[in-house]
C-alpha cells in the first residue's frame, strides 16, 4: 500500500521523522510505502497559490491516503488554507477526532477517564469561504449545508459508532436559530439514525453542549456537528484531555482520506527538536487502523500508553519531576516499550477478526465529477424574491421607491429588513441599521410567476438601486424554503 507523505512546515518535519521512526520500529514499513510529496510553504513560495504541486495532487489521488504534518497558511494576500483546500478538493467530508484521557497527561478532567469522539462535517458550512463585501459597511459569508453532504457525514459517523461499539450518538447544532441550514443537518441526522436502531440518539444545542462538555463530559460518547461548530467544539474537547499536543484527527472521504494532528506548525518552537509528536502518532494510528493494520496500531498505542504512564514526556506536559525529552528521545522512549502494555489504563485491543495486513484499496478514478442527490423531484413554486440593496436611504424612503417600482407587477413589497431584523412596514425606532437592506417582494394573491418575472423585477429595481444579490423565495412540496425576518 502506498501512502502520500507531506511532512509539513515548522515542527512538521521533526515530528513526522520521529513518528515514522516509531512506525518503522513497529514493522509498519513492511506493509506500507510512504511516497513524499511537495506541499505547503515551499510550494506557496514558488507562487503556487494552491500550495501543492500537480505531481503531489496526482500522487495523493493515486494513493487515496495522505499522511501530513501541519502546514503554514500564508497570511493575507487571499491565499487559502492548504489544509482546508485538501479536505475540500478531495471530499474528505468527515473529520473524526477521538479524545481520551491519557496516563501521565494531567488535566482538571483526567480523573474522569474520558473517551469520546467528535465527528465534524468537513467540507460545507461557512468553510466554503464564499464571502463578499456588499456595501461600504457590510461583508457577508454564505453558509452552505446540503442534504447529501449531511447524509455522508451522518452515515460515516453511525458506521464508526457501530464498529467501535458506541451506542450513544448526539447531534450538536443551532437549529433553534438557523432553522433551515442547521434544521436540515438535524433532520438528516434523524433520518440516517433511523437505520441504526441499536444506537440511542439525542440532539443538543451547541452552546449547551459546550457547557455540558465542561460540567459533565461523560454524558457524551460521540457528537456530530456542522463544520464551524465542530471546529470550535473539538478544540474545547482537546482541552479536556491535555490540549493540542494530544489531539489527532482523520479526514475521511469515500476515496481519499487525510490523517493529521490538529495542531499547527508551532513556529515558536520549530527547529528546536522539542515538539511533542503524540498527536501525529495518534493520527497515524487512526490511519493504520483505517487501512487494516490493526495489530500494528494496537502495539504502537500500547507502547505509547506505557511510555506516558512511565513518565516519558516532552516539555509541554507531564510530571515536572521527570526529565524533559526532545522529540527524538521521546519517540525512542516509546519504541523501547514496543511489546509492553500499560498497567494503569485499559490496553488497546485488536478487534475480533482484526487483520494484520492492509485491507484498504487505492481509489478508482471516477469518469467525471460526482454529483450527489438526496431529494429529487420536489415540487418547487416561486412565491417571491428577496433583493439585497447597497444604499444609504432610510428604510421608509427605500420602501416608497420600491412600492412604486413594483406597481403593476405580479409582486408586492412585503417587508424590508436590515441585518435580518424587520424595519418596514413595522419595526422599532431603536433598531440600528447599516447600509445593506433586504427587500422582500411576495407574489400578489392570485398571481403565478416564473423565474422570468422575478428577474424582470430585479432589473427594474436595479434601475434605481444597487442590487448586490437576489434570492428566489420558493416552496418545496408546499414547505416554505426561506426564513422569516426577526420581528416579522
Ligand atoms: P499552533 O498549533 O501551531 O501553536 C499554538 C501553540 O501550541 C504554540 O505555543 C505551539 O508551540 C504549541 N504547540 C502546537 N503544537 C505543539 C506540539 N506538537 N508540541 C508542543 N507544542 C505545540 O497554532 P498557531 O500558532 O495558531 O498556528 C501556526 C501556523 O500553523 C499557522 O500558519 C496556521 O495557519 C497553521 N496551522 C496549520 C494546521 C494544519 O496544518 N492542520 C492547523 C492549525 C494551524
Amino acid at each position: 500500500m502506498r501512502i502520500a507523505l507531506a511532512s509539513g512546515d515548522g515542527i512538521g518535519p521533526e515530528i513526522m521523522a520521529a513518528t515514522l521512526d516509531l512506525f518503522r520500529a513497529a514493522g509498519v514499513d513492511r506493509h506500507v510505502e510512504f511516497v513524499p510529496v511537495e506541499m505547503g510553504k515551499s510550494v506557496f513560495e514558488k507562487g503556487n497559490t494552491r500550495g501543492m504541486t500537480d505531481e503531489a495532487v496526482r500522487v495523493v489521488e493515486d494513493c487515496g491516503l495522505l499522511f501530513k504534518g501541519p502546514m503554514e497558511t500564508p497570511k493575507g494576500g487571499g491565499g487559502k488554507s492548504i489544509n482546508v483546500t485538501a479536505r475540500k478538493i478531495w471530499s474528505a467530508f468527515a473529520n473524526y477526532r477521538h479524545f481520551r484521557s491519557l496516563p501521565g497527561v494531567k488535566t482538571p478532567f483526567s480523573h474522569l477517564d474520558l473517551d469520546f469522539a467528535i465527528v465534524r462535517e468537513n467540507v460545507e458550512d461557512t468553510y466554503g469561504g464564499i464571502e463578499h463585501r456588499m456595501s461600504d459597511d457590510v461583508t457577508v459569508c454564505k453558509r452552505v449545508i446540503s442534504a447529501p453532504g449531511s447524509d455522508e457525514v451522518m452515515r460515516f459517523a453511525f458506521e464508526a459508532a457501530r464498529r467501535s461499539g458506541i451506542t450513544l450518538v448526539h447531534c450538536g447544532h443551532k437549529a433553534n436559530i438557523m432553522k433551515l441550514t442547521d434544521g436540515m443537518f438535524l433532520e438528516r441526522f434523524k433520518a440516517i439514525a433511523a437505520g441504526y436502531p441499536e444506537i440511542t440518539t439525542g440532539d443538543v444545542i451547541v452552546d449547551a453542549l459546550c457547557m455540558n462538555l465542561v460540567m459533565k463530559p461523560k454524558q457524551y460518547r460521540m457528537v456530530i456537528l456542522p463544520n464551524l461548530q465542530g471546529d470550535i467544539v473539538s478544540d474545547l474537547a482537546a482541552g479536556l484531555v491535555g490540549g493540542l499536543g494530544f489531539a489527532p484527527s482523520a479526514n475521511i472521504g469515500s476515496n481519499i482520506s487525510i490523517f493529521e494532528a490538529v495542531h499547527g506548525t508551532a513556529p515558536d518552537i520549530a527547529g528546536k527538536g522539542i515538539a511533542n509528536p503524540t498527536a501525529l502518532v495518534l493520527s497515524g494510528l487512526m490511519m493504520l487502523r483505517h487501512i487494516g493494520l490493526v495489530r500494528h496500531a494496537a502495539a504502537i498505542e500500547n507502547a505509547l500508553l506505557s511510555a506516558l504512564e512511565g513518565g516519558v514526556r516532552t516539555g509541554d506536559f507531564g510530571d515536572p519531576q521527570r526529565p524533559v525529552l526532545g522529540t527524538a528521545d521521546f519517540i525512542k522512549g516509546i519504541a523501547a516499550r514496543l511489546g509492553s502494555e500499560p498497567r494503569t489504563v485499559k490496553p488497546a485491543a485488536v478487534p475480533a477478526g482484526g487483520a494484520d495486513a492492509v485491507t484498504a484499496r487505492p481509489p478508482v478514478r471516477p469518469a467525471g465529477p460526482v454529483v450527489m442527490h438526496t431529494f429529487t423531484g420536489l415540487r418547487k413554486e416561486i412565491v417571491g424574491v428577496d433583493m439585497y440593496l447597497d444604499g444609504k436611504l432610510s428604510a421608509a424612503a427605500t420602501a416608497a421607491m420600491l412600492e412604486r417600482t413594483c406597481e403593476g407587477s405580479p409582486f408586492r413589497l412585503s417587508l424590508i429588513s436590515c441585518r435580518g431584523t424587520q424595519v418596514w412596514p413595522r419595526g422599532s425606532v431603536f433598531t440600528e441599521c447599516v447600509d445593506y437592506w433586504r427587500a422582500r417582494f411576495e407574489v400578489r394573491d392570485g398571481a403565478t410567476v416564473g423565474q422570468q418575472e422575478a428577474v424582470q423585477l430585479v432589473g427594474k429595481v436595479a434601475q434605481e438601486h444597487v442590487v448586490t444579490e437576489y434570492a428566489l423565495l420558493r416552496t418545496f412540496d408546499g414547505v416554505r424554503g426561506f426564513s422569516m425576518a426577526q420581528g416579522q
